[in-house]
């Protein structure tokens, strides 16, 4: 690279536009669109498509809602001219829809055209020549004054071919091309030239490119709001436009457009069109939609939709393609994840959506929440509890999801992938130790007036029978003060929570018919703090399985096994 490139690239320049309106403006209702994936996008395709993948694509415009679809470029190859013409006479275009197609500026081409188009109810016939200096100079080799004479002539001979065939309601669509890049007198005496040839207060668009994307968005927003002045007075005119996206900012451009008085937008469904590609309408339309205006465009099922044009471009949209990548409501980190899972809990349906780092629901695009959080190792507690509770139903307490997050971690660690739901719950149900062969043989409760209720009774822990007895304030404490003397450790309870797991939860097979999840954080010892997972169709029960999960992980378990001979003599006395 240069280090110094304005040796060899220059800025474009400003355009002189001081009373400019656009940037005080407010998109609020939705343009019209044309969509272009059938030409500038097909033009664009290392294969372009075959007939029937054609048709397919044109039936899922139809179904998207387009009213207006550039369909090809007839004069260009038989296959073009036979897909319009099977479009006709196949009847396959509804009443409220228009199709276009493309024609350069060439006599021969133009007859040819029009012909493809014998028996269409309406069509639009697009002519464009470009117009920028480059272009006028290098390529064509062409005076303004020639220039305009070209437009004249071309637009002329449309106009007596279709006067010809007045079954048809036409409307012309003239494009300057290489709009962005030359000087605006100069497209605009093109527009007018096309105008005065086409017949004053007939329809016709005029379609503004950005060719090649060659300045800022708001150097094209003063470029549309300019020629949208000079055309406020007359209802005829649509003025068009159709951005590409050289600097990544067709979206933009297309947006500044529409804020600078531009009535419809031409592009193509995510994207697709020649090197950078046309605009991508998908992106327009639902940046609309998220600012509460309706884009008249129905994206409900996007996956579907990209799995059409997919097949249809045989080109792949990428993972973080706006609103229609794999990955793109998808949070990996901790801190996002923990936002989302609190703005979740907190939201009542009737809520404007305020989900932090999600600008619009999935669910409205027909995507679910699974993929809104996955775990890798740049996640913390707040993506793998939102799972667990998604998948299995567990709402764990916070310290519990610190804990268990470090567990998760240090598996990831070793693992170095993405974690499922799936497998956070089989590290949870080895952690906590739910399929562990700890059991309640049988026991007894009972309490007295003093408030005082007493627990005695045998327990299968870790394979080894063990008697218990002790007292507490009630059957839990005196669950962990039985306990607590069984292993001759001090036991004390911190926190106590359980809720019920609803029965459809998709949870893994060994909690398939619990009801309860109970979780219990436990001093062990002087200074060991650790939580204890158990889920039992019983609370009671599912709160015990828990001392005993948050025992066995303390490692005390050893101590239970010592201590067993000691425990059934103390059951002979009780
Ligand atoms: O990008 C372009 O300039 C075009 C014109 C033919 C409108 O596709
Ligand atoms: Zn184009």
């Amino acid at each position: 690279m240069l280090t110094q490139p304005s040796s060899k690239y220059r800025a474009f320049p400003a355009i002189a536009l001081r009373d400019r309106t656009w940037p005080d403006a407010q998109i609020t209702q939705a343009p019209i669109w044309l969509s272009t994936d059938l030409r500038d996008g097909n033009q664009a395709l290392i294969e372009p498509m075959d007939l029937a993948r054609k048709l397919r694509m044109f039936d899922m415009l139809v179904k998207i809602g387009f009213k207006e679809i550039e369909v090809g470029f007839p004069a260009s190859s038989q296959i073009e001219f036979d897909f319009v013409r099977q479009l006709i006479e196949g009847k396959r275009i509804p009443a409220d829809v228009t199709i276009q197609v493309m024609t350069p500026a060439r006599p021969e081409l133009i007859t040819r055209t029009v012909e493809a188009l014998q028996g269409a109810p309406r069509a639009i016939v697009h002519i464009y020549n470009a117009v920028a200096p480059v272009w006028r100079k290098v390529v064509f080799g062409m005076s303004v004054p020639e220039v305009m004479a070209l437009v004249k002539d071309q637009v002329t001979h449309l106009k007596a071919l279709t006067d010809a065939q007045p079954g048809t309601k036409w409307v012309l669509q003239y494009s300057p091309e290489t709009f962005s890049l030359a000087e605006l007198e100069v497209s605009l005496e093109a527009c007018e030239t096309a105008i005065a040839a086409w017949g004053p207060g007939r329809d016709i668009i005029l379609n503004l490119p950005t060719t090649v994307e060659n300045a800022t968005p708001n150097v094209f927003a003063d470029q549309i709001e300019w020629m949208v002045r000079k055309f406020a007075d007359r209802p005829e005119v649509v003025v068009s436009v159709h951005p590409h996206n050289d600097r990544g900012t067709g979206t933009a451009s297309a947006e500044l457009a529409l804020m600078a008085g531009a009535h419809r937008v031409e592009g193509c469904l995510f994207g697709n069109g020649e090197r950078t590609g046309n605009l991508d309408i998908v992106n327009v339309a639902l940046n609309m939609y998220v600012q509460g205006v309706s884009p008249q465009l129905d994206f409900s099922d996007i996956d579907a939709i990209r799995a059409e044009v997919e097949y249809c471009n045989q080109l792949p949209v990428p993972a973080r393609h706006p609103y229609a990548g794999d990955l793109v409501y998808t949070s990996f980190s901790g801190s996002h994840q923990d936002a989302i899972k609190k703005a979740f809990a907190a939201r009542q349906d009737a809520d404007i959506w305020a989900i932090p780092y999600l600008p619009i629901d999935p669910k409205d695009l027909g995507r679910s929440y699974e993929a809104v959080i996955r775990v890798n190792s740049q996640s913390g507690k707040g993506g793998i509890s939102y799972l667990l509770e998604e998948a299995y139903g567990l709402a764990m307490p916070r310290r519990l999801q610190i804990e268990f997050s470090q567990v998760v971690q240090r598996a990831m660690d070793t693992a170095g992938t993405e974690f499922t739901a799936k497998d956070l719950w089989q590290i949870f149900e080895r952690e906590y130790q739910l399929s562990a062969n700890h059991a309640l043989a049988q026991y007894r409760v009972e309490s007295d007036d003093s408030d005082e209720v007493r627990i005695s009774g045998k327990l299968q822990w870790a394979g080894q029978p063990v008697s218990i007895a002790g007292q507490g304030n009630g059957p839990i404490d005196a669950f962990v003060q039985a306990v607590s003397s069984a292993i001759g450790i001090p036991v004390r309870l911190l926190d106590y929570s359980e809720h019920a797991v609803a029965a459809s939860d998709a949870r893994g097979d060994k909690g398939a018919n619990a009801t309860a999840a109970a979780y219990i954080e436990l001093r062990v010892g002087e200074n060991q703090s650790l939580y204890g997972v158990g889920m039992d169709s019983n609370s009671t029960q599912a709160a015990f399985r828990a001392v005993m999960s948050a025992v066995a992980r303390s490692g005390a378990v050893a101590s239970v096994q010592t201590a067993a001979p000691q425990a059934a003599a103390q059951e002979a006395t009780v």
